[in-house]
This record gives C-alpha cells, structure tokens and sequence, in this order.
C-alpha cells in the first residue's frame, strides 16, 4: 500500500539535503550541478523545492541543472516533452536563470547528434560534474532510459525505447503506437559520474525492479544494479525489500 506520508517525507528530505548543498555551495562562492528526472516519481520533491523558494527564501541563482532524458521527436512545447514538464513541474516557480538549465534536445538534426551528446557531458564536466542526480526507476530497471542491455560505461546517446517503457507511456501519448520510439539519455557512466545519489521508488509496480537493483547480481538486464558500483546512493522507497 502506497503511503503518501512516506513519499512526502522522502521528499522533504531530500529537498532538505539540496537545499544545505546550495547553501553552502552559495557560502564558498560556489555553484551546485543538480541532475534531475521527470515522471510521477520526483514530483512531490519538487514541489517541496518549490516550497522552499517561496517559503524559506532559497534561491536557485547559484544552481545549474542537467536533465536524464528527452523523447526524440519532440518539441519542446509538446506536452509529453520533458522540457514542457520541467518547467511546468519546477522552473517556471523558481529563479533558477533561464541559461542554467540543460535539458537534452528532443530535435536535434540526426547528423548533429553525436556532437550534441558529447557536448551535453562536455558541458557537464565543464562546471564541475553532478554534485547531486534524482532518480527514479522504470519496472524494467532502466535509469534515465538507459533500458536493459544499456553499459555501464555508456555516455548521453539516442537510444531506442524498450516495450515496457512504451507500454508504461502510451496512456499519456493516447496509444502505444503514439510514443516516440527513441529518446536521448545520459548513459550510465554519466550518472554513476555524480557525488551523490537519490533513487526515488514508490508503489508495489517499482517493487521487484527495485529489490532486484539493490540485492540482485550486477548486470546490464537490469541497468539500475549499476547503482552497486557507487558508494553514495540513498534509496529512497515506501516499500520494504526484503519482503516478498
Ligand atoms: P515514473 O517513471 O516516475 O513515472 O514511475 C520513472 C522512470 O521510468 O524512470
């Protein structure tokens, strides 16, 4: 059973965490490079960063953020576009500047796409690397879209979305045949890159993929065991795993 106290909780402790990491990053003249997810999963964070900003004065100025993921296909102002939910969801209720925002580009032109991809962790590694990445896990175990099969040593790429992703997605694109079939993804390396990591998983459909993720053998069937290898990964779950 799912429980919303739980979820906000989690929450709430995690914005707590990044909002001392932006404090302090501020303290030292610093800047914070977050990376950030989408779907249901990070939403209750979200808004509790949102609280923050408005309640509690954080300021988001001295932050940059890197999204995991974007369909291919499209636009930005597309509903389903993750660059659409970022805003909606985060961005458009905090001062983060406009130009510290990276959220991979669901249009680029195939010939440029590979520039872009390395660009993206160009960039990345330009300011620092990822002080913190959000995560959230797909029942198939893929992080970001890093879909089963994916390495350990891969990088940002377009890849091409596994049946249980698109089957997760079609009721919000109106159909399975309606979702894009690639996206662009940090690679694993990308993510494994960052200092600290929270993997948010809530609800008994996230319960076998995550158990299998934390007590399971390593393996790229199940890209989020990869999370093994870092040894500064909090978990964040309203379920226990070692339950049946
Ligand atoms: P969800 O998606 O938060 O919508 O469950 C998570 C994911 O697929 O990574």
């Amino acid at each position: 059973m799912i429980s919303q106290d739980t979820i906000d909780n989690h929450a709430k402790l995690i914005a707590f965490q990044i909002y001392d990491a932006i404090e302090q990053k501020k303290q030292n003249n610093e800047h914070l490079v977050l990376g950030l997810a989408t779907g249901s999963t990070p939403i209750p964070l979200y808004q509790e960063l949102i609280r923050l900003h408005q309640e509690a004065n954080l300021s988001f100025e001295n932050v940059y953020t890197f999204n995991l993921d974007e369909y291919c296909g499209l636009s930005e102002n597309h509903s389903e576009s993750y660059h659409y939910f970022m805003h909606h969801h985060l961005f458009d209720h905090i001062d983060i500047p406009k130009e510290n925002i990276f959220i991979p580009g669901g249009e680029v032109e195939p010939i440029f796409l590979k520039d872009y991809c390395v660009g993206y962790e160009k960039h990345m590694q330009e300011l620092g690397g990822l002080d913190i990445q959000i995560l959230g896990i797909g029942r198939n175990g893929h992080i970001g879209f890093n879909e089963p099969g994916s390495s350990v040593a891969s990088i940002t790429r377009k890849v091409e979305l596994h049946h249980v992703t698109k089957r997760d997605a079609a009721s919000a694109f109106g159909g399975f045949d309606f979702v894009p079939t690639h996206a662009i993804t940090m690679g694993m390396k990308t993510i494994l890159s960052a200092k600290q990591i929270y993997l948010m998983a809530f609800g008994e459909n996230k319960k076998q993929a995550t158990k299998q993720a934390i007590l399971g053998d390593i393996t790229d069937e199940l890209p989020a065991s990869f999370l093994q290898h870092h040894d500064n990964v909090s978990y964040c779950l309203d379920f226990d795993i070692y339950t049946k």
